[in-house]
């Protein structure tokens, strides 16, 4: 029995977040340059993608690069962003074929011009995709989400539109670039490192989290199907007993 055969279709996350980490360490591994981890990183990207859609997950998010990448050597910063512009436009036609929209969260607003107009296109082209939304986190930051929320909050209170017993849970929700999407319910770290590293914080609260050693350019299909069958096996308690579950509700 393939891996792929063994996840319940039914009990899909449908949102999956994942971190994609340790191209550097990967082309280090074998004498190259940190480039060339990024670049295979690439067909990652693709086989995750199609993984996700085949099976039906409804939202997957991309940590593609943080605002703290940003501090990197201009080398680097600079082949990831010509990395992002011809990536992009390579994979709309292959984003329309398998009907995948896709959108982006951060401050993309710096990122070079080229590639903010490469991302409008690929957004505007696909917009009427339906069958996954893929969502690349590019000069994002959740810190600076959750400032940019309060900040949008703290506007409208002032401007008489939200008095503040009425700010709740739902209210920071919709002030989030994640506003149109439901919350992650797992997270996927690749490299074997276990931090957040700034990412979605509001919105893993309650999120599984999984951590893979695999360096994001060696993970392939069943990497992927080997975290769902982990998340598959997890009790999501919320708070409650184990008893309680089994109780209807
Ligand atoms: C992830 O791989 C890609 C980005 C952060 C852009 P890294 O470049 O962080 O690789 P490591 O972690 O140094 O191996
Ligand atoms: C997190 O990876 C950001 C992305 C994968 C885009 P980093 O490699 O930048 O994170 P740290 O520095 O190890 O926490
Ligand atoms: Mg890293």
């Amino acid at each position: 029995m393939e891996l792929k055969d063994k996840i319940d279709l039914k009990n899909l996350p449908k949102h999956v977040a994942i971190i994609m980490d340790g191209n550097g360490r990967w082309a280090k591994q074998q004498g190259k340059a940190r480039v060339f981890g990024h670049k295979n990183g690439v067909q990652s990207v693709r086989e995750v993608t199609e993984a996700g859609a085949e099976l039906g997950i409804q939202y997957m998010t991309l940590y593609a690069f943080s605002t703290e990448n940003w501090n990197r050597p201009r080398f680097e910063v600079n082949a990831l962003m010509t990395l992002l512009v011809t990536t992009i436009r390579k994979e709309i036609a292959t984003l329309n074929k398998n009907n995948i929209r896709l959108r982006t969260i951060g401050n993309t607003q710096m990122l070079p011009k080229a590639a903010q107009r490469e991302l409008e296109e690929a957004i505007e082209s696909t917009k009427d995709n339906n069958r996954m939304t893929l969502i690349l986190a590019l000069s994002y930051s959740s810190k600076s989400e959750i400032i940019a929320a309060v900040q949008s909050i703290a506007k409208q209170h002032k401007a008489g539109h939200l008095p503040i017993e009425n700010i709740d849970e739902s209210s920071i929700s919709k002030a989030l670039y994640t506003k149109d999407f439901p919350d992650p319910e797992l997270m996927i770290r690749t490299s074997g490192e276990s931090r957040i590293s700034n990412f979605l914080l509001w919105q893993l609260a309650y999120a599984e989290l999984y951590f893979s050693p695999v360096f994001w350019p060696d993970f392939r299909k069943n990497h992927f199907y080997e975290a769902l069958l982990n998340f598959q096996l997890r009790e999501r308690r919320f708070g409650r007993t184990s008893e309680q579950l089994d109780e209807p509700s």
